[in-house]
């Protein structure tokens, strides 16, 4: 069975379903996996000023801009806010000092960062590999920017082949996942079989093999949050500004041309 919990999801998933058919060049051992999500993390900082709201992912990858922020705000004087995506960032944002706003106090962020299972060239992603996609929305939503911490393998031509998770509540799931299977070419599983994961909300993630074949995110994604009992879509259209892609060869920034952040 897959164990799908935010630091993991992606790699475990990522390893069983493409790396050990075909690894891509320079990005061959979990180290450099690794060094490469460090230095998109870190990266990312380079967005935060002193005195901004920031929105903070969910992730393996996301997990570094968040340590990276406590040290520099516990070393360097950086003064933020952040409103998490998960328990998990939240745990760790507190741990590391970073005052946590209440949804009460929430205005406008500056800037979400957050990680990505997959992103195509027009910036459109697919999250929700840890199971936090719902909160995630929400967050990127009331943020003025969003900024995108990946590694190459995640840059993708047409998006499809990570799983894309939907969440859905417990009533009817069977109903839903049934509609959710009609519009989907390969198989839509609860994630965790027998033992499901329960997100954050208390819902399943139900998982669905589009393959690369997801051409229209956009339909797709109005589509299925049309289906009563689906909570969000870990279909991103439209939210992301930039990407910050690590990799073992130095870290690259993508400003989308028509963003927010151009
Ligand atoms: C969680 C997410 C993550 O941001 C996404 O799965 C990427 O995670 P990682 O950086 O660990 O590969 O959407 O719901």
């Amino acid at each position: 069975m897959i164990r799908l919990n935010f630091t993991t999801s992606f790699d475990e998933i990522y390893t069983q379903m493409i790396c050990c058919a075909n690894p891509p060049a320079g990005l061959r051992a979990m180290d450099e996996v690794e060094a490469a999500k460090q230095s998109a993390g870190i990266a990312a900082c380079d967005f935060v000023t002193s005195g901004m709201d920031v929105g903070l992912g969910t992730g393996s990858t996301v997990k570094h801009t968040v340590i990276e922020l406590g040290r520099r705000m516990a070393e360097e004087g950086l003064e933020i806010r952040g409103v998490p995506t998960s328990i998990e960032t939240e745990k760790l944002a507190r741990s590391l000092g970073i005052p946590i706003l209440e949804w009460d106090q929430v205005g406008r962020l500056a800037v979400t960062i957050d990680g990505a299972d997959e992103f195509d060239s027009n910036f459109h992603l697919i999250k929700g590999g840890g199971g936090a996609l719902t909160r995630e929305k929400i967050v990127a939503q009331v943020s003025d920017s969003m900024v995108v911490v990946t590694d190459p393998r995640k840059d993708v031509p047409t998006l499809g082949d990570f799983p894309l998770p939907v969440e859905v509540i417990h009533f009817g799931w069977e109903v839903t996942s049934r509609h959710l299977q009609e519009i989907c070419p390969g198989p839509a599983i609860r994630r965790g079989g027998s033992e499901p994961l329960i997100t954050d909300n208390g819902n399943f993630i139900i998982d669905c093999s589009f393959g690369p074949t997801i051409t229209d995110p956009i339909a797709l994604e109005s589509e299925i949050r049309n289906i009563a009992g689906v909570v969000e879509v870990g279909l991103f259209t439209n939210m992301a500004d930039a990407v910050v892609i690590g990799s073992d060869a130095g870290t690259e920034v993508r400003i989308k041309p028509d963003g927010r952040l151009s």
